[in-house]
């Protein structure tokens, strides 16, 4: 078993990594229950995990009620978290209980969003079941809805008491799921830590066709530079926590052109974003193009887009910058950007003209 702590003071947990830990969540449950029944809150399309999750607490002497959610982005509603705090409170949950979340981001950031505002907070354990939330979503404590005005924009920091990560749980997630969550391990390697990335340039195809050794290797190298970054900076104020958002803003405007629908999964756009982050540095004479290249490369030898093409996007540069616009992290009229010197070389650029961007962005579709 590999336990990463995440260290922020009171607030310190573990993050634990091992093939078959579902089956035996029980155990490392028992401490946290203290003979007081754990709700789990998973989606309807997971049911077979949920059943090894209840088999195991119950051998753990824990009670359990599963609560079923549909499954899908929608789910991070108002509606929805309304159900599910009804829900908590009708069971009884009191502030010193964990509730624990079985699912991807979805299921993920609404429980950790729930468990915020239940009696002022209670506690939530976060089982992962895509390689997103395995490797990004269910470390660091950002916790979310979407409403109308956008995705994610009203939540919370709120950190889990634990997090059990099962890689053996990835085996029967779609492919293209487990691809675009791949795009979120590579980003690790492309902010600061050029070894890792040519590990991933290496172990990519094992990784993705189901190696577990490799899995393993690169779901706890991400938790851990995850939790080095979320340990530095928790609320993203010093700058060290933005970096997890490179290509995230060029992604969100990809996103938001296809409606946050399947045509574009969130690390696909992650992807893409990524490849035009480093393509839009490259031109900007900040990085080298043999850089750039080496990235959009990587990205499409896997499968994943490497820019707006490869994305499906046709949109021009005016209407995907006016996306831009509605980012939550726009502040006083600037939209800070995550550029690259390098691979590995990761920073923030608070001086980038959106209008530059639309003219790299209509050069890039010609
Ligand atoms: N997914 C970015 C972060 O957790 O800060």
């Amino acid at each position: 078993m590999k336990s990463i702590p995440v260290a922020l003071g009171d607030r310190s947990y573990d993050v634990r990594i091992e093939a078959g830990l579902l089956a035996c969540a029980g155990e490392a449950l028992a401490p946290l229950a203290r003979g007081r029944a754990m709700p789990i809150v998973t989606d309807e399309n997971l049911r077979p995990h949920l059943a090894t999750l209840q088999s195991s607490l119950a051998a753990a002497g824990i009670a359990s009620e599963a609560i079923l959610l549909p499954p899908g982005e929608a789910t991070k509603s108002w509606r929805q978290l309304e159900a599910l705090t009804d829900r908590l409170l009708e069971l009884g949950v009191e502030r010193s209980d964990h509730v624990i979340a079985l699912g991807g981001g979805v299921i993920g950031d609404l429980v950790g969003f729930a468990t915020s505002i239940v009696k002022r907070g209670c506690n939530f354990v976060q089982i992962p079941t895509t390689l997103l939330a395995q490797v990004d979503s269910s470390v660091g404590g950002k916790t979310a809805i979407n409403t109308r005005a956008g995705k994610n924009l009203i939540g919370a920091f709120h950190q889990p008491a634990l997090v059990l990560i099962d890689p053996d749980l990835l085996a029967t997630l779609d492919p293209r799921q487990v691809r675009a969550g791949y795009a979120e391990v590579v980003k690790y390697g492309l902010i600061d830590d050029f070894a890792f990335f040519e590990y991933c340039e290496a172990n990519a195809a094992a990784l993705l066709a189901g190696d577990s050794e490799a899995r393993a290797y690169a779901i706890a190298h991400s938790v851990a530079a995850k939790a080095r970054i979320v340990g530095e900076d928790e609320r993203e104020t010093s700058g060290k926590r933005a970096l997890l958002n490179l290509g995230h803003t060029f992604g969100h405007a990809l996103e938001a052109e296809t409606d946050f629908s399947d045509k574009l999964l969130h690390g696909e756009g992650v992807a893409a974003g990524m490849a035009l982050a480093f393509a839009y540095s490259a031109r900007r004479g900040l990085c080298p193009t043999q850089d750039s290249q080496r990235v959009a490369a990587h990205l499409r030898s896997v499968g994943l887009p490497d820019g707006l093409a490869a994305a499906g996007i046709t949109a021009s540069g005016a209407a995907l910058v006016e996306h831009m616009l509605h980012d939550k992290k726009m502040a006083a009229g600037t939209l800070p950007f995550l550029l690259a010197r390098g691979i590995g070389q990761t920073f923030l650029d608070k001086t980038v003209e959106l209008a530059d961007v639309a003219g790299f962005l209509d050069a890039q579709s010609r």
